[in-house]
């Protein structure tokens, strides 16, 4: 394949004469978010692909994020550079495991993070991403029950921050951000006790960030619980020296590219998605040079879930 500048060149010309956008998620290899025409987190990049005109969406990210944008645009071609790109968490729970859980809470409303399949999000009422989250519980009424899966510490988060105790979490978790736990926080910690801190409310270490402020250790302005969308717009804006990073490692590229004058560094430098990065260079110049690697949903997977899947994308900014 072409080098470098070569290779951008190469892939945007394909794009063009495909007639194609590419969307790529925060967390892709940097040569492809600044490829890419878009770079977002999943409410963002769900959004663009419900709108964006081209005939074809290049989905830079993994294989739920795909099925989502050929949910939301079922006319279009949509492509995954690596179809076996998938996700850890979407993978522990099955449509069969929702209509059980369901059958044991009849009435309640069902509410699905984006990180799930096509078949789990045709099982649900609502779907919701981690910068929507708690707005799309506010949108259910006080008294009804609800139903949220897949990701146990987004649920204990949007639990904590709407004050409700009628929902009930499913106990899914991402490898990735169960790995950026409570002990490693801590001690990133008190190695930078003056540093801002941004997390993701995937991760493990969710809860102690907020237990570090009510102990005292951090004060309160200074720790943010955000989608990877919103610690974008905090970094744009904070004058802080140093922001220790809780989520992916990719979402630095975005950080440091925003904010140069702001040190930005992991809490764990190991936290990186395999599947996230198995979207290579190579693969998505091949998969604009042979359009073989298309992502379909069966017809009636997809207008289940297309309800759940809009009803997200109108809520929250
Ligand atoms: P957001 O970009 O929506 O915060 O999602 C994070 C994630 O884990 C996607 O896989
Ligand atoms: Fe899934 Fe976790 Fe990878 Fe996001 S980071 S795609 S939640 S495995």
């Amino acid at each position: 394949r072409p080098e470098g500048t070569e290779w951008a060149t190469e892939v945007r010309r394909l794009a063009k004469e495909r007639d194609a956008v590419i969307l790529a998620h925060n967390y892709q290899r940097p040569e492809i978010q600044d490829v890419a025409d878009h770079t977002g987190d999943s409410l963002a990049l769900s959004r663009l692909a419900a709108q964006v005109e081209a005939s074809t969406i290049v989905f830079c990210g993994v294989h739920f994020m795909a099925e989502t944008a050929k949910i939301l645009s079922p006319e279009k071609t949509v492509l995954l550079p690596e179809p076996k790109a998938g996700c850890s968490l979407a993978d522990t729970i099955t449509a069969e495991d929702v209509r059980a859980w369901r059958a044991e809470h009849p009435g309640a409303t069902v509410v699905a993070y984006v990180n799930t399949s096509a078949a789990v999000k045709a099982e649900t009422d609502i779907c919701c991403t981690s910068s929507n989250a708690a707005d799309v519980i506010r949108s259910i009424p006080a008294e009804q029950e609800i139903l949220f899966l897949p990701d146990q510490f987004l649920g204990a988060h949007v639990k904590r921050i709407t004050g409700r105790d009628n929902i009930h979490v499913w106990m899914g978790e991402c490898h990735v951000h169960a790995g950026i736990d409570g002990a490693t926080l801590r001690e990133r910690v008190d190695a930078e006790p003056d540093a801002e801190l941004y997390v993701h409310p995937e991760c493990g270490c969710a809860t102690s960030a907020l237990y570090l402020v009510g102990a005292g250790t951090v004060p309160q302005d200074r720790v943010k619980v955000l989608s990877t969308g919103g610690m974008l717009t905090a970094a744009e804006n904070t004058k802080a020296d140093k922001v220790l990073i809780a989520t992916e490692t990719g979402m630095l590229h975005q950080l440091r590219a925003a904010n140069p004058t702001t040190s930005f560094e992991p809490v764990n430098s190991r936290a990186e998605c395999r599947y996230m990065k198995m979207i290579t260079a190579d693969k998505l110049l091949n998969s604009l040079r042979t359009a073989t690697t298309e992502i379909t949903v069966p017809d009636g997977v997809a207008e289940r879930a297309r309800a759940s899947v809009e009803r997200m994308v109108a809520i929250g900014s």
